[in-house]
């Protein structure tokens, strides 16, 4: 429902759900707030003239009043109207965290596999064989989709991996999902979807990358059972579904169908990014999202976690509408992954040497996220610890802030990440996002042996 009302002198415009209840209606606020279109210093309706305007109780309104001034979105005085908090006074998100050059000593940064433990030889060996092979054709200007038999490879592999239903010729060979999601972006711009929905909170990055192609990013809530599918109103959404970047939950099986029942219903589409499905640790597998509605998801995973990203491969399954406009895209981005990457990738894949890969990663991941989980301080309560190279840490609110344990960390050289940067809004609950693949295997037990001591530094 949007409701538009201006006797206060504010225009209030707000894109909110019934469904979505008191945190859609403080989310579709803050959304007014941040936008403009709810200007800084405005006097807001009341609790009275808005809860009639949305058919709620006053209490409701009120409650949403009382949490967006905790937060510094409203400000309220006795006897006064309650206001738009001023421009300098509005909450930002975090800053992004600031990048090391050369790595650092300790590294816990998240999103990353152990580069040492890139399998050389058998790439290499996987590369000659390739090169061998490849008739003399292979070397001309590629398919724009990439090469058919790396296509044909995938196909396999991601149906028995992921539960995908690949068909070769829906596949797209991208430079990383970063590419992918530009082009996406664009395509889904040209069709007049100029608006992509992202899980709040998300990678900073991605969302950088849809504004950079000239799309509205959106923010949209993440709870126990993974994204809030009832406050999702774009026509497209990106979605972490095996494993929430960052929280870890996976999307629960009522919100799957609930997600592909709207796609369906809308004409939605959905972006899978499937970024470490292949790292799950307990029992219970979790399945592509993309089976349960081919024609509205695009599926994406990428080879940066499983082997590195300095290869730049990734992949898109797609809906059968978006083949050729992201096959026009990719020509007009004139970017694609070199031929010989893409035939090793094949070879690889082929020969079972991926899957050997996958299967020593994954026992070597489990086992530092155990050692991990044997160290830490039991008040943290970890989150999201069943799958992936890294865990959430909630700071509780009556200890340091994040900014303080990021700067505990950073004086003993440790690479880590706080929540705040993922958030899209305002500050939330701190937390630390503790990357447990990137460390060397050698140096692992001393950067989670150096974050507990970072962490007991500033414990009162
Ligand atoms: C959430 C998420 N998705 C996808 C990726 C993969 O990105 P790329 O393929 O561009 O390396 C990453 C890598 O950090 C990630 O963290």
């Amino acid at each position: 429902m949007a409701v538009s009302w201006s006797s206060s002198g504010i225009d209030v415009h707000l894109a909110w759900r019934r469904e979505t209840g008191r945190t859609g209606l403080a989310a579709a606020i803050r959304a007014a707030i941040r936008e403009g279109r709810w200007q800084p210093g405005a006097t807001v309706p009341s609790t009275r003239a808005l809860a009639q305007d949305l058919g709620v109780a006053r209490g409701t309104v009120t409650r949403v009043y009382a949490d967006l001034a905790a937060e510094g979105y409203l400000r309220t005085a006795q006897g006064a109207p309650t206001r738009v908090a001023t421009a300098g006074t509005l909450p930002q998100s975090a800053p992004r965290p600031t990048p090391w050059d050369p790595a650092p000593r300790w590294d816990l940064r998240p999103g990353r596999p152990d580069l040492t433990a890139f399998p050389r030889a058998e790439w290499l060996a996987a590369t000659r064989r390739a090169l061998h092979e490849m008739p003399a054709t292979e070397l001309g200007y590629s398919n724009e989709l990439g090469v058919p038999r790396l296509r044909e490879t995938l196909a396999g592999y991601l149906a028995r991996s992921r539960g995908v239903l690949a068909d070769p010729a829906r596949i797209a060979v991208c430079n990383g999902y970063s590419h992918a999601l530009a082009l996406l972006t664009q395509v889904l711009r040209g069709r007049g979807a100029a608006e992509i929905a992202f899980e709040n909170p998300s990678l900073y990055l991605f969302r950088d990358i849809v504004a950079a192609n000239g799309s509205r990013v959106v923010g949209v809530e993440v709870d126990e059972h993974g994204i809030d599918v009832s406050a999702v109103g774009s026509p497209a959404v990106v979605v972490t579904a095996a494993h929430q970047y960052p929280m870890g939950v996976p999307l629960a099986p009522h919100r799957r169908a609930e997600l592909t029942r709207w796609a369906n219903d809308s004409g939605a589409f959905v972006l899978e990014d499937d970024y470490d499905g292949e790292f799950r640790f307990d029992s219970q597998q979790v399945g592509a999202l993309q089976a349960l509605a081919p024609e509205r998801v695009v599926y994406a995973g990428t080879a940066s976690k499983t082997l590195a990203p300095a290869l730049r491969l990734s992949w898109l399954v797609l809906p059968r509408s978006l083949v050729e406009p992201v096959r026009a895209a990719m020509l007009d981005s004139g970017t694609r992954p070199p031929v010989l990457h893409q035939l090793a990738l094949a070879e690889l894949i082929d020969s079972g040497g991926y899957d050997r890969q996958v299967r020593r990663r994954r026992t070597e991941y489990r086992s530092r996220r155990d050692r991990l989980l044997a160290m830490l301080p039991e008040n943290l309560a970890p989150r999201g610890i069943s799958a992936g190279l890294h865990l959430v840490l909630m700071l509780p609110e009556d200890g340091p802030t994040e900014a303080e344990v990021l700067a505990s960390c950073r004086r003993r050289a440790i690479g880590i990440e706080g929540l705040g940067s993922y958030w899209m809004d305002s500050p939330r609950p701190g937390g630390l996002i503790v990357g447990y693949g990137a460390a060397p295997k050698h140096a692992f037990n001393g950067a989670a042996q150096t974050l507990v001591e970072a962490l007991w530094e500033v414990t009162p």
